[in-house]
């Protein structure tokens, strides 16, 4: 029988899939446990879909894990995500260099307590020579925190007289963005059946393909994304132009 992962068209795969990983919490929920039994479940997720991308020769792969307003939630669970990520950083070094996937992260990260911070600046130099696929991990990350630093940097720049207005473009604001130097996202991928951005990559994602499943993100398996991948698969990515136009 031929499975999933041989209907994917190895030379249209995605360059780049961003995922906003949810649902940990109501998948816990649903079993009678705390949320935190969902987000140490989620952590088998990621390693899943990482590996699963990586196998395939997705070049990038950037997970939401932690938004500027989840420093909102109680700082029962806020230290728990914490205490995973530590966790997670010491446990999953090794793979991460075994399958030779370098580790990046974005976000506002000097609100991460000290050890979370050493940590993943140790395991982002560790990786940094790795070349098969990007891990990016969104960390006290949104999109608006990322634009507002954009335009306070280039606003330094124009008053400094080193950048005139008119030479603000989108390749400048491009290169001001924590994703400075990556591809846009192709596919956007939200679990749990929520279907919205919550301040996600708000400028990278102006023409990637969403996709959207019921599946809460501790269930979200390797089959689950090249489901997604195949579905991505399956459109026409028009950028504006029409269909004839791409077609030909
Ligand atoms: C996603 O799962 C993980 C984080 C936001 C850290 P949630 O914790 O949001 O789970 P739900 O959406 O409440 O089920
Ligand atoms: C988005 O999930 C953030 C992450 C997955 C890290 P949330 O669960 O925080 O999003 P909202 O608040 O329900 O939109
Ligand atoms: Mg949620």
């Amino acid at each position: 029988m031929e499975s999933l992962k041989d209907k994917i068209i190895m030379e249209r795969l995605p360059q780049h899939i961003a995922i906003i990983m949810d649902g940990n919490g109501r998948w816990a929920k649903e079993k009678g446990k705390l949320r935190v039994f969902g987000h140490q479940h989620g952590v088998d997720a990621v390693r899943s879909s990482c590996e699963a991308c990586a196998e395939l020769g997705v070049k990038y792969l950037t997970l939401y894990a932690f938004s500027t307003e989840n420093w909102n939630r109680s700082s029962f669970e806020v230290d728990a995500l914490m205490t995973l990520l530590a966790n997670a950083l010491k446990s999953e070094l090794k793979t991460l260099n075994n399958n030779n996937i370098r580790l990046n992260a974005i976000g506002d990260l000097s609100r991460l307590p000290k050890t979370q911070y050493n940590s993943l600046m140790s395991a982002i130099d560790n990786t940094k020579n790795n070349d098969r696929m990007t891990l990016t991990l969104c960390l006290s990350y949104s999109g608006r925190w990322e634009l507002t630093k954009a335009m306070r940097e280039i606003a330094a720049k124009v008053q400094e007289g080193v950048v005139k207005p008119e030479q603000v473009d989108e390749a400048l604001i491009d290169k001001h963005l924590a994703t400075a130097g990556m591809p846009d996202p192709d596919l956007l991928i939200r679990t749990s059946g929520e279907e919205r951005i919550s301040n996600y990559l708000l400028w990278q994602i102006a023409y990637s393909e969403l996709y959207f499943t019921e599946k809460y993100w501790p269930d979200f398996s390797k089959e689950d994304l090249y489901e997604a991948i195949i579905d991505y698969q399956n459109r026409e990515r028009r950028f504006g132009k029409t269909s004839e136009q791409i077609k030909k």
